[in-house]
């Protein structure tokens, strides 16, 4: 393999070579656009740490859905901002919650469009914890039952997939059980199989208000030294029932997503999460980089690494400049 019979720069003389000889592309159809969705009529305000995102009331939520199927985005993940928190989280599994009625909303408005939903009390929760609170420990088994009934008012409300994002012991099993028992064999679970306690999670917690109001989650979430038990965690959900796993967040865990990616059979989602957006965002808005190609380039390292779906909040931008590259080649424009 060595000079000057082999010449790597051959294979990088022009556009059409490197198109031919690429590995991996970003399509819309890998994308999925996370959306916050409070009370109210006409609400849009911008998450002030992701710059470009918003809380929306119910009414804003299914114009940004009509938006994502016209920039050929298949799918968002909602999240609920509820007006009242308590210890139980009582309004996360409450049939009419604002969730629950988001999502009928947006399946009767675009039905094409696929659903997807966040299992995990910590929005509505007055402490913050994604589980039930007893002298200061975060319960496992008794939270069971409450995403198992969340769970399935999502279904119920029309939700095409259910993704619990909590990280307690059994929750798969307990909401697969659930759906099936009550007629909701199809509804699809999307486990968050492999989520660390991260920093990058910040942002996300002002948009969701969801910050813990005493200690931390290190009792739930993945220590972020640990990579083998990343395998452990994702084969537990999928004997558990998940038919599709997710590691997050994404570009700290590269390497995870590549052994998820090469020791199991079903498909890999990986969370490109709030904080890896502001990142971007704000080195851009100051212009200390390519804002565009940036964004391009971490999303390609996602799918590079094994991730086939990516969670991500430039859902919209990528589309965007995807479809334009797409007009560009065909001379045609892509969608009408
Ligand atoms: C928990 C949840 C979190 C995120 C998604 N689901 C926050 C957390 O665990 O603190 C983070 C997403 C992001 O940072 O973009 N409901």
């Amino acid at each position: 393999m060595s000079f000057p019979i082999h010449r790597s720069r051959r294979l990088r003389k022009n556009e059409a070579i490197l198109r031919l000889v690429r590995e991996t592309c970003v399509s819309t159809d890998d994308l999925v656009y996370p959306l916050f969705v409070c009370e109210g009529k006409a609400v849009k305000s911008e998450i002030s740490s992701m710059p470009g995102n918003y809380r929306c009331s119910i009414d804003n939520i299914v114009k940004e859905a009509r938006e994502c199927r016209a920039l050929g985005i298949p799918a968002i993940v909602l999240f609920g901002i509820p007006d009242k928190k308590d210890a139980r989280g009582s309004e996360a599994y409450n049939p009419d919650g604002i969730l629950q009625r988001a999502v009928r909303e947006v399946k009767s408005a675009v039905p094409e469009l696929l659903v997807i939903t966040d299992v995990c009390i910590d929005e509505y929760t007055d402490h913050g914890h994604c589980g039930l609170v007893e002298n200061g420990k975060i319960l496992n088994d008794p939270t069971l039952e409450l995403l198992s009934r969340m769970a399935l008012t999502h279904a119920e409300a029309g939700a095409d997939i259910v993704a619990p994002s909590d990280m307690m012991d059994g929750r798969v099993g307990a909401i697969r059980r659930t759906l099936d028992e009550s007629g909701f064999a199809d509804t699809v679970i999307l486990s968050y199989a492999a989520k660390y306690a991260s920093a990058f999670y910040g942002p996300f917690r002002e948009a969701a208000d969801s910050a813990p109001q005493f200690g931390d989650r290190t009792s739930y979430q993945m220590d972020p030294a640990n990579g083998a038990e990343a395998i452990r965690e994702v084969m537990q959900d999928i004997e558990e029932g998940a038919d599709i796993v997710m590691v997050k967040p994404a570009l700290a865990y590269l390497d995870i997503i590549r052994q998820v990616r090469d020791s199991c059979r079903v498909p890999v989602a990986a969370y490109n999460v709030s904080g890896e957006y502001s990142m971007i965002r704000a080195a851009a808005d100051k212009q200390w980089l390519d804002g565009e190609r940036a964004m391009m380039e971490v999303l390609l390292s996602i799918k590079r690494a094994g991730a086939q779906i990516v969670l991500t909040y430039f859902a919209k931008a990528a589309a965007r400049i995807i479809n334009e590259r797409q007009e560009h080649r065909d001379g045609i424009p892509a969608r009408a």
